[in-house]
């Protein structure tokens, strides 16, 4: 059991994110590399600035907004939530003065950042069990919600535990000394992270995050890295 433990959590992560920085640069390079759309895909009228119109279009859904208000609601909650867990897991490395503008405990948000995220990925993956996005699914829709929500149900349970339940043997000094050791090419694993009561949902948090680090390259959540140049295209 601590080799698997030792593999998910040191030479798996390292393999995630080689795969994810060179798998999405390679297939970033092959997209804008082919040859540009025969016909424009400028909308009109034209707005302007375009650059400003581009960026609401791809951060504000207004599309949405005007005909799935209540999908509307669940996306941003969603994108803002991801946004947040960037700068939490940022801030398992160490302390950030820029991030603590609003001084907080980390793991930001109090467990509900991690509560939002999984409440918004249900709502994804139960729409997609009804007519007419039923018939507009395809499976891997299904296993990326599902791998989602796996991996922020076993993040945030490491938090809740900590914070609504008390439980003191995990902390984020143990995480701390995990993941800088991780960065800094020397990987070690405390005890507390191998050993203590909670140590699965951490072996189980990075092990569903390295297959969904592995997969996004291949994957439609491509499009994050794409909706902004795409939208600067329809906006000119
Ligand atoms: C796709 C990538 C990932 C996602 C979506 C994700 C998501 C989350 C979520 C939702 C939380 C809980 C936030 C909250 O309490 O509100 C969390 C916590 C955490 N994650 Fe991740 N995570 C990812 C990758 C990773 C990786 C690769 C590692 C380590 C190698 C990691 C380590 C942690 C740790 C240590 C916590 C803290 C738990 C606590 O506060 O007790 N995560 N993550």
């Amino acid at each position: 059991m601590e080799t698997v433990t030792y593999i998910i959590l040191v030479p798996m992560v390292y393999v995630a994110f080689a795969v994810f920085f060179i798998g999405t640069t390679v297939r970033l390079i092959k997209i804008f590399r082919e040859p540009r759309h025969p016909s424009t895909l400028q909308i009109f009228p034209e707005k302007r600035p375009k650059w400003l119109w581009a960026i609401s279009d791809t951060f504000l859904f207004p599309t949405v907004r005007r005909h799935k208000p209540v999908l509307w609601v669940f996306l941003l909650a969603f994108h803002i939530g991801v946004f947040l867990l960037i700068i939490g897991h940022l801030e398992l490395f160490g302390d950030f003065e820029i991030f603590q503008i609003i001084p907080h405990e980390i793991f930001l948000g109090k467990g509900f950042v991690g509560l939002v995220v999984a409440i918004s990925l249900l709502y994804f993956l139960f729409r997609r069990f009804t007519s007419p996005v039923r018939e507009l699914s395809v499976p891997e829709d299904y296993y990326l919600l599902i791998l989602l929500f796996l991996i922020v149900l076993f993040g945030s349970q490491m938090d809740w535990a900590r914070r609504w339940y008390l439980y003191g043997e995990l902390g984020v000094e143990h995480y701390r000394d995990y993941l800088s050791s991780l960065l800094h090419l020397s990987p070690e694993l405390p005890i507390e992270v191998t050993d203590t009561g909670h140590s699965f949902m951490l072996v189980l948090h990075v092990f569903f995050a390295n297959l969904f680090l592995m997969f996004f390259p291949f994957s439609q959540s491509m499009h994050s890295f794409l909706s902004l140049p795409m939208n600067k295209l329809r906006r000119g």
